[in-house]
């Protein structure tokens, strides 16, 4: 049977990168029998608000929940629409309505990528950080009292639940599982908040027991940032709440060099609703319609979908092929942002004809 993907390539560069991630998926699709159908949407785009009003239509949520996966471009266009807007709109809707509880990024320094800290080589830098994507710091439970007076007062309450803790600790500790280090590293602050983190912590060391061959570790946020850049060797699995995962998975893929290539995931994992695959970066209006944006976000986020969807050796040969085609290096081929003289359709070309085999 068919996996139904929705396709939304949003504003910006996300509209020049996203023929390059399905031209990707279908030299996948074509090598390793995969029945993929896409489904394009002109929603969740600043043009689709200029015009109607809004980034999304008021069924979305109907149209898109009986799809396997969501595959993103970018969203933004601040010239034309805010941010907020823009944002809250569209992607957030999704990540919130959709249950996406799992964040992933994966940062993994590539061959011919200049990582910004002195002296690393591709396999020094290969670990994911998991986010917890719905609850945490990021709560709207809190309010204002006596505002504009002496005595105004603000607050915002950190709501982890169980359930919700948990489950991105299962998640992270399968992860770990499936990597050969065996190896999961918590974000946490327990020394200075004093009863989320302790609890968080808590939580950590009971997920533990059940994964006896899993080396634990943690450190307080303050002092894993500088880790990262340190010693980003010693890590494998990260996990950490919505916060501290946001701070790490912005710190983590830029320590392995250019925005252009970073890839994210925000998953459901029980695949009730269906999960959502998109590169880290924006929609770039800087250098958008040249033609010249790094495709390799794209098309990782397609490779991340496509293990979520099952199919791991398939992904693992798109992987291997962006790696493949960074280390041959042909400035004729890359695009400028990683020293080529190459563009957008020269990259994305010779990726998927690596993955064709
Ligand atoms: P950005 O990621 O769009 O661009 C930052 C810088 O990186 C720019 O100089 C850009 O040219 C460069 N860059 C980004 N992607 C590249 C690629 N594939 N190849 C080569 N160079 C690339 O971030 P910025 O400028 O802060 O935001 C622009 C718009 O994108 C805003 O509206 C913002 O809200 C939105 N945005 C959307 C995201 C999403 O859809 N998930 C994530 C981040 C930003
Ligand atoms: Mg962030």
């Amino acid at each position: 049977m068919a996996h139904r993907i929705a396709v939304i390539a949003g504003d910006g560069i996300g509209t020049e990168v996203m023929p390059e991630g399905i031209r990707a998926l279908e030299a996948a699709a074509q090598r390793f029998n995969i029945d993929l159908a896409f489904t394009t949407f002109e929603f969740g785009s600043c043009d689709y608000y200029l015009a109607h009003g809004k980034m999304l239509p008021d069924d979305w949520f109907e149209q898109l929940k009986g799809f396997d996966a969501l595959f993103y471009g970018a969203v933004g266009w601040p010239d034309k629409v805010p941010d907020h807007i823009s944002l809250w709109g569209s992607l957030l809707q999704f990540r919130r309505q959709f249950d996406q509880y799992i964040n992933l990024r994966p940062c993994k320094l590539m061959p011919g990528i200049k990582s910004p800290l002195a002296g690393r080589e591709p396999g020094d830098i290969d670990f994911y950080v998991v986010r917890e994507n719905t609850e945490g710091e990021y709560s709207s439970v809190g309010g204002k009292m006596f505002e504009g007076t002496e005595r105004e007062i603000v607050l915002q309450e950190t709501v982890m639940s169980r359930v919700g803790v948990d489950r991105v600790l299962k998640y992270a500790f399968d992860l770990a599982q499936t990597r050969p280090r065996k190896k999961l590293t918590s974000a946490t602050k327990s020394n200075g908040i004093s009863i989320t983190m302790p609890y968080w912590d808590e939580r950590v060391a009971e997920m533990a027991k059940q994964y006896p061959d899993i080396a634990v570790d943690k450190f307080h946020i303050d002092i894993l940032t500088a880790n990262f850049v340190l010693h980003p060797d010693w890590f494998d699995v990260v996990v950490g709440s919505n916060l501290f995962g946001d701070i790490l998975s912005d710190l983590g893929p830029a320590c392995t060099g250019t925005i252009g290539i970073a890839p994210s995931a925000n998953i459901n994992p029980e695949g009730t609703f269906p999960s959502l695959f998109e590169p880290v970066h924006g929609s770039a209006p800087d250098i958008a319609g040249k033609g010249i944006a790094n495709p390799i976000g794209q098309i990782w986020s397609g490779a991340m979908m496509l293990e979520h969807l099952g199919y791991q050796e398939a992904a693992d040969t798109m992987v291997k092929a962006i790696e493949d085609v960074l280390s041959e290096g042909d400035s004729q081929v890359l695009t400028g942002d990683i020293g080529g003289l190459g563009n957008t359709l020269s990259l994305g070309q010779a990726i998927a004809e690596r993955i064709r085999g």
